[in-house]
């Protein structure tokens, strides 16, 4: 069965919530495509503004980020449980900029994708290399290890409704998007390394989203790819262009 394209925006730490409902009714009718699951991932602070004025739309809207304890003495974190009793129903989970600023680890990562799954929340499960490990040609194994990390005791009903962003970190805001052939190449890698883990079906309901300069441009040729099920987009996102990425055929 062809696997729905999921196109999500990663607003990053953008948008107040006033802003955020300007956006979001400038966007409503620039995203109406139901031929493809429609996401945006915004701040914390708001998600439930953003909820309310995407009310009647396609836009659904996630978190960015989670803890991964129910709750207690975390100061200034979200639990999974705040975020399923906003009605939040997908998260991105290990951002390279998490890992980079926040400490996220491959371990943290997979405690919060657990997390995630027990309150009924999709992860969108973020991995990538970095220029220097493009450079010395260890890409797909170093994501392996990433994935193979992520995906610990998680079941195979589990895996076979999240989602996989490979996001090369050489690519996050630089404008430098990867080359149709590198994202590809990467997307079947993590595909197969899922079939490893579990079975050819888990591996082919799976979803996998590039992220990394997207942009109304390179959207249509990425997303044709036959391991590519969409994207995460970050800059253009905050734009009225994400009407043309996610209206990419
Ligand atoms: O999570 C998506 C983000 O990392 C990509 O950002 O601005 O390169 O589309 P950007």
């Amino acid at each position: 069965m062809a696997r729905k394209k999921i196109i999500a925006g990663n607003w990053k730490m953008n948008m107040t919530p006033s802003q955020a409902v300007e956006l979001i009714n400038t966007l409503k009718p620039l995203v109406a495509n139901d031929e493809v699951d429609v996401l945006l991932c915004v701040p914390a602070i708001d998600i439930i503004p953003a909820m309310e004025a995407a009310k009647g739309s396609n836009i659904m809207i996630g978190a960015e980020n989670m803890y991964f304890e129910e709750k207690g003495a975390f100061t200034g974190e979200i639990s999974p449980a705040m975020l399923d009793d906003a009605g939040v129903k997908y998260v991105i989970i290990g951002h390279s900029e998490r890992r980079e600023y926040f400490a996220e680890t491959d371990e943290t990562v997979n405690k919060k994708v657990l997390k995630a799954f027990e309150h009924g929340i999709t992860p969108i499960i973020c991995c990538g290399e970095t220029l220097t490990q493009r450079e010395q040609g260890v890409t797909i194994d170093f994501i392996r290890q990433q994935i193979k990390i992520a995906f610990l005791n998680v079941t195979a009903a589990q895996a076979a409704t999240a989602v996989i962003a490979y996001e090369p970190i050489w690519a996050i805001g630089t404008g430098k998007v990867a080359t149709t052939e590198q994202a590809q190449e990467v997307c079947k890698a993590i595909r197969e390394c899922i079939a490893e883990i579990y079975d050819d079906a888990t591996a082919a309901a799976i979803r996998i989203q590039y992220g990394g300069s997207v942009s109304a441009s390179s959207a249509p040729e990425l997303f044709a790819q036959a391991d590519i099920d969409g994207g995460l987009v970050g800059g253009a996102s905050l734009k009225a262009d994400f009407g043309q990425i996610v209206n990419y055929k």
